[in-house]
């Protein structure tokens, strides 16, 4: 079965993203879907291409027990729909930026919080400090999207 491919966006690809890309790895582990599902970040603006995560995603991670070794900043390619069957960017101005860079997709490129009730974008933590209330929404959104994941793999 061919794997469903997940890319996460934000804009720098070392706050946000990555932060989503490893708490979705660490959820598509925990419900044994690692062989249906891969999961990637990259960033609209290729400003820290080569780069580690930041600091504070690291540890918040970390603080929740999850693994999050060998990142590298990295910008959205162009061709990323030819790669990925989903792009899930984390405010509207990503969501802008990704339409300009791949083209218009309502069914593949959509804004993570989506999947949650209470949010209508995930605050970028690089200009709020908040890295806590970051992660909650992200992981809070993941959950969700994991769980729908489940159901349309029947598992
Ligand atoms: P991110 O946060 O998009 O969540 O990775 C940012 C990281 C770096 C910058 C802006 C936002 N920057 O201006 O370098």
């Amino acid at each position: 079965m061919k794997k469903i491919k997940i890319l996460f966006v934000c804009l720098g690809n070392i706050c946000r993203s990555p932060m989503a890309e490893f708490v979705m790895r660490h959820l598509v582990e925990q419900n044994l879907l690692s062989d249906y599902i891969d999961v990637d970040s990259a960033g609209t603006s290729g400003w820290h291409d080569g780069e580690n995560m930041h600091r504070s995603s690291y540890q918040m991670l970390k603080q929740h027990g999850i693994d999050c070794k060998n990142f590298v900043s990295k910008r959205l390619p162009e061709n990323a729909l030819q790669n990925y069957d989903y792009v899930a960017v984390m405010d509207d101005s990503n969501l802008s930026d990704v339409y300009q860079c791949l083209g218009y997709d309502s069914q593949r490129i959509f804004k993570l919080t989506d999947f949650c009730e209470d949010f209508d974008f995930v605050p970028d933590p690089w200009y709020t400090g908040n890295f806590f209330q970051t992660y909650h929404i992200i992981n809070e959104c993941c959950l969700n999207w994991i769980r729908k994941l489940k159901q349309d793999l029947g598992s």
